[in-house]
């Protein structure tokens, strides 16, 4: 029972090691777990004294979540795609507070797992504004959702379809297509849909177990460089639509075109509104009737998010500075791996002093834990912020704590 006389904290080597404590940069504080209401209101453009005045206060990583900005990406593109049903994609970043902004901007939601099911469960949210998309679900994972209220739901293969027999007359399915989508930076479409003709014999054992299919759904890729993809999609689901109706198989009424939807990082994407217009003239050519709905996530959430992450420390090794930060690819940072981004990343002071070369790596003992290699920067030292810009999307959602260094906290503002 030796370590139950050591105090708190890293096993209680700092205080076996240092009686005294080391001093410790005040600028570096470790981030707490969770930040609570009342939160800030940050007005935009943001300056660098305010974001500086963030890090103080609430503790570095930090990811600012703009719910302003969160409104008006909604807003953008629910204009630039008119009738259509935008659901969130919680799965880029399932926060609360970005929830609750949406629900109140009238938006519909995305859920693809049980604790997705329980955040929006858990703010309110009615399951009749939600569908159920992860085309692989455990019976479990069904019936979690069903219990909630949710009564839309996705599958690609015989299998998936076989597992709503028990719930026909509860459930309503989407049968999801394959497009594959090389131009896109995440090509979806090759670990999850089906071809037409699956698409037809799915709705065949459809009609045989008595469950209903409701319509048709696709998801081309993420951040997708042209909109050519999902427009041949739609033309491709149209013309099964018809071909359903004419075999008497299911009225295909509704048509879910997925998620996609692009935006800046370091290299700029195509305007949403010049992205969307052919889409919406691929659209028009399906039934009048026909309900279009979308899975919208990084383009709603990607902008929101800025992080603040600051130098741990220093070296000049061969000819560059190296900066340590306490955020890297094991945090907000890991979407440049998993998500192939590259965000802006800077100093929020320039600082003064001559640029040089320079390399920005994260908190790990990992040696691929590298953010960015090759940049010049202006000398940076201990307690330095730096600003991470476009990182709402697949950054926080998919980072570690890896060495026990905590991912960032979220701070919701102008919420
Ligand atoms: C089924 C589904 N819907 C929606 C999304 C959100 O896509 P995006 O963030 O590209 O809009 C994803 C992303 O993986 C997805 O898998």
């Amino acid at each position: 029972m030796r370590n139950a006389q050591l105090p708190a904290g890293a096993f209680g080597l700092e205080s076996a090691v240092f009686p005294q404590g080391p001093a410790l940069n005040p600028d570096i504080r470790p981030a707490p777990a969770a930040i609570e209401a009342p939160f800030p209101v940050l007005p935009r453009p943001y300056d660098a004294a305010g974001l500086a005045g963030l890090a103080a206060r609430y503790g570095s990583p930090l990811l600012v979540v703009d719910c302003d900005v969160l409104r008006a990406q909604y807003r953008r593109l629910a204009a630039a795609l008119p009738g259509v049903v935008l659901h969130y994609a919680l799965k880029p970043l399932p926060v609360p507070a970005v929830v609750r902004a949406l629900a109140d901007e009238g938006a519909c939601f995305d859920l693809a797992t049980n604790g997705e099911v329980d955040l929006v469960r858990a703010e309110g949210i009615s399951p009749l504004r939600c569908i159920h998309t992860h085309p692989i679900k455990r019976d479990a994972d069904i019936r979690h959702a069903l219990e909630y209220g949710v009564t839309t739901f996705v599958v690609d293969n015989p299998d998936e379809m076989e597992k709503f027999a028990p719930y026909a007359g509860r459930a309503e399915l989407l049968i999801r297509l394959s497009f594959r989508s090389p131009e896109a930076v995440v090509d979806l479409s090759r670990k999850f849909g089906c071809d037409a003709d699956t698409a037809l014999e799915l709705m065949r054992q459809a009609k045989r177990l008595g469950v209903e299919v409701r319509g048709l759904s696709f998801h081309v890729g993420s951040q997708s460089r042209s909109p050519e993809t999902k427009v041949h999609a739609i033309d491709a689901c149209g013309t099964l639509m018809a071909e359903a109706r004419r075999e008497g198989l299911a009225a295909l009424g509704t048509l879910d075109i997925g998620g996609g939807f692009p935006i800046d990082y370091v290299e700029q994407a195509t305007p949403i509104e010049e992205f969307c217009a052919p889409i919406r003239a691929a659209l028009a050519r399906l039934p009048a009737d026909t309900r279009v709905i979308a899975e919208p996530g990084r383009f709603i959430c990607g902008p929101a998010g800025t992080v603040l992450t600051t130098v741990m420390g220093r070296a000049f090794r061969d000819g560059c500075w190296w900066y340590y930060l306490d955020d890297g690819l094991y945090g907000s940072f890991s979407g440049q791996l998993y998500d192939h981004a590259h965000y802006p990343v800077e100093p929020l002071f320039p600082g003064e002093g001559a640029a040089e070369p320079s390399v920005l790596a994260g908190p790990t003992c990992d040696s691929v834990d590298v953010i960015a290699e090759d940049l010049a920067l202006p000398p940076l030292r201990a307690g330095d912020i730096l600003v991470g810009r476009q990182m709402g999307a697949y950054t926080w959602a998919s980072a570690t704590d890896f060495n026990f260094f905590p991912r960032a906290r979220v701070l919701p503002v102008n919420v």
